[in-house]
């Protein structure tokens, strides 16, 4: 069934496309990638949309860059699907968005279970609306023993709020006496923030043509690589997704130290 899937969608994807596939596979892949999914209110307003318009095309492209991503064999796929900030947004527009984990999982959790993804949500997942939560909830639930690609939702999720919450959590198991101050590292940090069984980005994908980070891991991208388009993420497919990749295989990372020949 999984091998019939895979091939379907080979099928859609052009030659020139496969043989890139191919060529970016013999090469190191990024573990994890995390995407800032950014421009879809651009998209709409471009086709004389409304916003929302936007937002649901923006599902579908989940749809397909999570098949690309999982047919790649990339372990982690980070997606920014709701920051803590975007509450200030019109009602409607919330709302709508608080619509589409349900949409998407609604239709696509069993082809998602299928091909082995497991979903994982960081992020204040308590203070969601109640059909989101029990929509995350339940696709969590059903995939928790697959260990192929960790499909892994920033919903409601801010990084300084991580953060905060995290040194809150550090702060008072040093006060129960659970764990002494001197052991504090970054291993430490780590392992109370909402990341702590994911590794660390390796590659970040920025779309729309901004270029900032808007509150995104701010602490678990201290040594990723950054990939920036101004495509606007309802036009991301899986050629943009290989046009990263092929830039991140390119590049040299150093982590602050110096490579082999570089050293004399
Ligand atoms: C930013 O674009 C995008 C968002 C705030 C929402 C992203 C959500 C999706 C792509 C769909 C998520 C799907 C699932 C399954 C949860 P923007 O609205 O800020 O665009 P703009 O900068 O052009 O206005």
């Amino acid at each position: 069934m999984l091998k019939k899937l895979i091939r379907k969608n080979e099928q859609t994807i052009s030659n020139d496309l496969f043989e890139r596939k191919k060529k970016a596979q013999q090469e190191k892949l990024p573990n994890h990638v995390a995407i800032i999914m950014d421009g879809n209110g651009r998209w709409a307003k471009k086709r004389s949309l409304p916003r929302i318009a936007g937002h649901y095309e923006g599902m579908k492209i989940v749809k397909k860059i999570t098949r690309f991503a999982n047919e790649l064999g990339i372990k982690t796929l980070t997606l920014y699907a709701f920051s803590t900030e975007n509450w200030k947004r019109p009602k409607l527009e919330v709302e709508f968005l608080m619509k589409l984990p349900e949409e998407f999982l609604g239709t696509y959790l069993p082809e998602l279970i299928d091909q082995n993804v497991r979903v994982n949500m960081m992020g204040n997942i308590e203070s969601l609306p109640e059909h989101t939560k029990k929509a995350v909830k339940n696709a969590i639930d059903r995939t928790a023993s697959n260990d192929g690609l960790i499909l892994n939702f920033a919903l409601n999720y801010g990084s300084r709020d991580e953060i905060i919450q995290a040194v809150q959590k550090i702060a008072s198991d040093v006060q129960e006496g659970i764990i002494t101050s001197d052991i504090i590292s970054e291993e430490l940090l780590d392992s109370y923030l909402m990341t702590k069984d994911l590794s660390e980005p390796d590659l970040l994908i920025r779309t729309s043509g901004e270029v900032r980070l808007s509150n995104f891991m701010l602490w678990q991208l201290a040594y990723t690589e950054l990939w920036f388009t101004d495509t606007l993420w309802p036009d991301f497919d899986e050629s943009c997704l290989l046009d990263a990749i092929e830039s991140f295989q390119t590049r040299n990372r150093r982590y602050g130290g110096l490579k082999g020949e570089e050293i004399n």
